[in-house]
This record gives C-alpha cells, structure tokens and sequence, in this order.
C-alpha cells in the first residue's frame, strides 16, 4: 500500500501534503463551506480563496457561465480581505492536520510584499501561493503573469517577506513560452511552481446578442483546458528544478497520475467542486484504490516517468 504523504522539497521548510490532492484557489472557498461534504484532513492541502490586502467586490455579475466542457469565470477576486481572513476563517480551518495554503493577489509587488507580511507571521498558513495574472497593474498595464521581469520582480517581493514560509507562484498559461517564464520565477526564488491558472475565453448569446460574462472576457476552467495544462506541466517540468503543482481539468483519479506521469508532484482540484462539493474527498480514496490497482507503491517510482 502506497504512502500518500507528499514532501516538496524547497524554501527553508519543505512544505508536507497528507496527499497529492490538493483544492484550488477560488474553487473551494476558504475551506469552511465544504465541511458538510466531507473531512477536510483528508485532504492533501487546502488552497484558500484569493486574499488580499483590502477587501474587493469583485466583477459585475453574470460573471460565471456554463461551457459544453468546462466553466468561464471573471469573479475579479472578490474577497473580504486579509485582516478578515486571518482573524475570522483561519482559525475556524484545522491547519495542523492539513496544510492552509494562502493565494495572494495584489497590483503591484510593493502590495504583494505587504500581504505575503501579513500571511507569514500566521502560524495556521503552511505556505503563500502568488497569482500572477493580475490584469490591473500600476506598471504599464502588463500582466504580471506574462512578463518575466514582472513576475520575478513580484516572487522577489513575497519571497523577501515571506519568512520560512515557501513560496508557490502559479503560472499563467496565457503566454508564449511557460518554460521560460518558469524558469524566471525559479530564478527569483519561487519555491514551487503551480500551473495552470486559467485561459483566456468569452461566450456569447445569438439571441440577446450580448456576452455570457458582463466582463466580457473570463478564464476558461473544467476537463476542456486538461490538454493545455498537461502539456503546460510537462514544459515546465522538464525546464525547472524545483517541484511543480498541477491543475487543470481534473475529474478523476486516472487525471491524478498523468499530471504525475508528466512530472507533477501534486495536483490542484478546481471546477470539479461546483460539479460535485465531495469530489476531491472522494479522489483521494480512489488515487488510493488505483495506485493499487497498478502496483504503484512511491510516488518517486511513478512521477516524471513519461516515455517519450
Ligand atoms: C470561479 C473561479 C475562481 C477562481 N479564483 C482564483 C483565485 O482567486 N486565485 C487563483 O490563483 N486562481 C483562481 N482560479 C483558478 C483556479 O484555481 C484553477 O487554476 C483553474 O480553475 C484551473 O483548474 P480547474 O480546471 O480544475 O478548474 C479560479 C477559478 C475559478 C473557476
């Protein structure tokens, strides 16, 4: 019987999973909402909503809408802020059986810095991770997530701060070249790298004539962006050093192993969770049953083993 525990080596304190299941930002809440479904200890790690510094009312609405495989959302970040998080959510959250992982978003690396402060000296958070496709940026209007300048003038930022906390930065797949801004941020620090955040799309509607989101544009999640976030891991994989998180499209614990088989040393569950709110407790017990089944009994032994 395989041992699920996951270590990620990096920063000054590998950071442990229970298991390589892990939630994804803005898909599972804060965590607290989802304990009528299941034993939040059961999971690898929990990624909580995106926080930051000052609270945020988010997009106008619809700002979510069905895709025939997968979901557009342009929720904007909407959250009640750090302060709120720190002194009302995290206490409530079982942070010494399961890793609280903490998603940061702000607009420039000054307020990234800040955040990453603020975060750091809670005890309940087992680790940052940094969204960097933040598209209102003071600096010339780029994408953090699209520079590779930007984004590891923002992993310096939260590194700086971060303390013994490591540092995860979450790639967005809207660009050229992923393994070359994996190996920006590496460069600058990260810790971990965690991809993918979601593509770019928008829907319309032929009879109102107008788009599915009032944004207009949103990100693109759910099985129909696995492909992309596959090959995503695997590029990034191959070009960096340090462990890389997989998410996207995953529905099942046979998506589990290829993100593994491509090198991935955990997995984050997004748009699975407003399909079934059990999901990700269910997939940890049938990664269990299916590492069984195939006689895998160490992740070393499977992960990064893709015949090519
Ligand atoms: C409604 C919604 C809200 C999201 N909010 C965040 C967020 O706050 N921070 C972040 O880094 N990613 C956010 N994401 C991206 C997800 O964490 C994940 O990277 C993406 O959905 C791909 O995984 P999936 O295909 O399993 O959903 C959000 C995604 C959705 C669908």
């Amino acid at each position: 019987m395989i041992d699920m525990h996951v270590t990620l080596p990096g920063g000054l304190h590998p950071l442990t999973l229970n298991n390589p299941v892990m939630t994804a930002s803005g898909t599972f809440g804060y965590g607290v909402e989802f304990t009528p479904y299941g034993d939040l200890t059961k999971l690898g790690g929990i990624v909580v909503k995106g926080l930051s510094l000052a609270p945020r009312r988010g997009n106008p609405m619809p700002r979510v809408a069905e895709t025939p495989c997968g979901m557009l959302n342009a929720v904007g970040l909407q959250n009640d802020g750090v302060d709120y998080f720190v002194r009302t959510t995290l206490p409530k959250l079982p942070w010494r059986e399961v890793p609280i992982v903490a998603n940061l978003y702000a607009c420039d690396p000054g307020e990234f810095g800040e955040l990453a402060a603020v975060l750091a000296a809670e005890e309940g958070v087992a680790a940052l991770e940094v969204n960097i496709s933040c598209p209102n940026v003071k600096e010339g209007g780029v994408i953090f997530g699209q520079d590779p300048r930007q984004a590891a003038k923002v992993t310096e930022a939260v590194k700086m701060r971060a303390g013994s906390k490591p540092v995860i930065v979450k790639l967005s797949p809207n660009v050229t070249d992923i393994a070359h801004m994996a190996r920006a941020v590496e460069d600058a620090g990260a810790d971990v790298l965690s991809c993918i955040n979601t593509l770019t799309g928008m829907g319309v509607d032929i009879n109102t004539r107008k788009p599915l989101l009032a944004n207009v544009v949103g990100g693109l999640s759910g099985p129909a962006i696995k492909p992309v976030a596959l090959r995503c891991v695997w590029q990034v994989a191959k070009a960096v050093s340090i462990p890389v998180i997989g998410i996207g499209g995953i529905t099942s614990a046979e998506d589990v192993l290829e993100f593994l088989l491509v090198g991935a040393h955990a997995v984050q569950v997004g748009t699975a969770n407003f399909i079934r709110p059990d999901f990700v407790f269910r997939l940890v017990d049938d990664l269990a049953a299916l590492c069984e089944r195939m006689g895998i009994e160490q992740w070393d032994d499977f992960r990064g083993t893709l015949k090519v």
